[in-house]
């Protein structure tokens, strides 16, 4: 499974970079608000960082607005993913744009039949939201299964980004559920490097250094 970081924020994008460990990002328009800056400078910066897969979010509702906003932002740079809703103008913005060759993420996708549906639409990628789905009583990695399950049994090629992720144990239960990839956010990567035992290994074996004879 693929890790991608979930924040629109440079300097933690620039640190989980540096770790060596992600291969994209993913961003929407609460992360990009977050920020207080300009949607498309955070964007060019974002590609500048990371070079793989960048989602940027549309704002329109309707399948022209759609269009019109994702080829503006696909010529942002190659690897840039337009993040689309799952609705019924998503699909047709996401069939418009597989016709002409732009990746496409469909996003706020809460159940296996939306993500059958993107899927033939043209979708590059599909991200269920484990997270919100655990928020309302509902197993969010069930999803995950069931979206694996169906895929592979009819040979579709859109990965699965398992997002809306919370804890470490949805990064673990997305890999063996066999989501492609998580995407996950900056404090989740901080939870996941972080075991007691390690700091504990770390401070005996320096300790055990100090006897070596110099
Ligand atoms: C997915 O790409 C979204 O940006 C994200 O995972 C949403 O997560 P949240 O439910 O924590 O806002």
């Amino acid at each position: 499974m693929k890790l991608f970081i979930d924040t629109a924020n440079i300097e933690e994008i620039k640190e989980i970079n540096d770790w060596g460990v992600i291969c994209g990002v993913t961003t929407n328009p609460s992360l990009i608000a977050k920020e207080g800056r300009d949607f498309k400078e955070v964007i060019h910066e974002i590609v500048s960082i990371v070079d793989g897969p960048i989602s940027a979010e549309v704002i329109s509702l309707n399948a022209d607005g759609m269009v019109e906003e994702a080829l503006e932002l696909a010529q942002i740079h190659k690897n840039i993913v337009i993040k689309i809703p799952m609705t019924k103008d998503g699909l047709k913005a996401v069939s418009i744009l597989n016709k002409k060759g732009i990746k496409t993420n469909v996003t706020l996708i809460f159940s296996a039949s939306q993500a059958l549906l993107a899927a033939r639409a043209g979708a590059t990628y599909v991200s269920p939201f484990v997270g919100r789905m655990d928020d309302i009583s509902n197993e969010g990695i069930d999803i995950i299964e069931d979206i694996v399950d169906i895929f592979d049994l009819h040979g579709i090629g859109t990965e699965i980004i398992s997002a809306s992720i919370r804890h470490p144990m949805h990064v673990i239960d997305s890999a063996k559920a066999g989501a492609h990839i998580a995407t996950i956010p900056y404090n989740v990567f901080q939870t996941m490097v972080k075991h007691p035992m390690t700091d504990l290994g770390i401070e005996r074996f320096l300790k055990d250094w100090e006897g070596v004879p110099k």
